[in-house]
């Protein structure tokens, strides 16, 4: 602002100068004082126009500076621009970069988490071996599956005869003796226990627990071979560990070959309708696995005879169980889908928890088999025979 107004105040100087010059006569010849004076008034009017000049050249070099400043400064504003924009681009960059990282390491944690499903089973099958070979030892150290040990055989001094070879005397073997409870003591009770043994006399086959005889007079009781464990107690070991396959499917087998023996029997099928974990004795085999059998007949019945509403633990009961009149071998297969649940998982398959130990099941073909057994159409079940085959076919 001071620049302007100075440089106007010279302007309007340089104009009076101007008109001073402008007034003078062209051919003016100087003559003594005044020409002199004229003279004097002529360098001073150059003098100043030069100063004027100077002075515009100044103001000309200052506007240029000005200019190069405003240059400056939008140069230094592109600059900065160009460094945002730099900014801006990194930070993308990093963004992308990040979610990058980000996927990978999903991809990674997903990788680690099969890697560790599949260590855990690697894992589980090196100690499913080393069970069964453990079992293997220890079935081997043991004998057949006939021998009779030590302390189930008791000798007696009372002697039969004698011949060349041995001494036979009077033995006493250990059974087991299913005794009628004390309080159960009217003749319906008697007559269910009664009958319970007319099957198990009637019954025979390896995997079916074998009837010695029965006691009918004072306390009511079934004699029986004496089974070491059950498949209840295997399964409801702590700490819980799940059975070699080799174990389900043999003892799968065992079972379904008892079941296709009683549907099969002449001319009245037996359907056995409480088959359970408890229900399935076991006895160690000497391939070092089990050999099981079938037990208790108490609600096993011709399927002639059927007239028990629900019969069995409701866990393991076909849904058509409620009416006598539906009640065929097939109520028993849907038992059979509930027991495998159960011998795969080692878990209680109570009917709310069923589900989800259906999940944990990672055999596909056994889990289909189960599906198949638990089919609420009792005709789209397998039979007992079919179930032998399927399985075998696992092994
Ligand atoms: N022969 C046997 N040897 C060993 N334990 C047996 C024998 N029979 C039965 N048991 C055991 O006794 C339990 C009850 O026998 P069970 O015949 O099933 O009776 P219930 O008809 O009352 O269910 C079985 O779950 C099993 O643990
Ligand atoms: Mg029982």
């Amino acid at each position: 602002m001071a620049a302007k107004f100075f440089l106007s105040f010279r302007r309007a100087n340089y104009s009076q100068l101007r008109t001073v010059e402008s007034s003078l006569p062209a051919n003016a010849t100087p003559r003594s004082t005044s020409s002199l004076s004229l003279s004097t008034e002529r360098d001073r009017a150059l003098g100043e126009k030069r100063v004027m000049e100077r002075e515009r050249d100044r103001e000309r070099e200052e506007k240029r500076v000005m200019e190069r400043e405003r240059d400056r400064e939008r140069e230094e504003k592109r600059v900065m621009e160009r460094e945002r924009d730099r900014e801006r681009e990194e930070k993308r960059v990093m963004e992308r970069e990040r979610e990058r990282v980000r996927v990978e390491l999903q991809r990674c944690q997903a990788r680690a988490n099969q890697l560790q499903e599949r260590l855990e089973e690697v894992e589980r099958r090196e100690h499913e071996k080393v069970v069964v070979q453990e079992q293997a030892i220890a079935a081997e150290q043991r004998g057949p599956s006939w021998e009779v040990m030590e302390d189930e055989l008791e000798e007696t001094e009372e002697e039969l005869g004698c011949g060349g070879w041995a001494k036979v005397k009077v033995a006493k073997l250990k059974v087991a003796a299913k005794c009628l409870h004390g309080q159960l003591i009217y003749d319906y009770h008697r007559q269910l226990f009664r009958r319970e043994m007319d099957v198990a006399a009637r019954v025979s086959h390896p995997n079916l627990l074998r009837f010695l005889g029965a006691r009918l007079e004072g306390g009511m009781a079934i004699l029986t071979e004496f089974m070491p464990t059950s498949l209840r107690a295997l399964v409801n070991r702590r700490p819980r560990q799940r059975l070699p396959l080799e174990h389900v499917l043999s003892i799968a087998i065992d079972v379904a070959r008892a079941l296709n023996y009683l549907h099969n029997m002449s001319p009245d099928p037996i359907i056995h309708r409480d088959l359970s974990s408890a229900n399935v004795l076991l006895q160690p085999s000497p391939d070092g696995g089990w050999l099981a059998k079938v037990s208790d007949y108490g609600t096993a019945n011709f399927q002639s005879q059927l007239q028990t509403v629900n019969p069995g633990s409701p866990v393991y009961t076909a849904p058509e169980s409620h009416d006598p009149a539906l009640q065929t071998p097939k109520m028993d297969i849907y038992s059979f889908g509930v027991l495998l649940v159960e011998m795969y998982t080692c878990d209680f398959p109570a009917p709310e928890r069923r589900a989800e130990l259906m999940e944990s099941i990672d055999h596909p073909r056994l889990l289909n088999l189960i599906r198949q057994c638990l089919n609420v159409d009792r005709d789209r079940r397998p039979t007992a025979a079919q179930l032998v085959d399927l399985l075998h076919a696992m092994q």
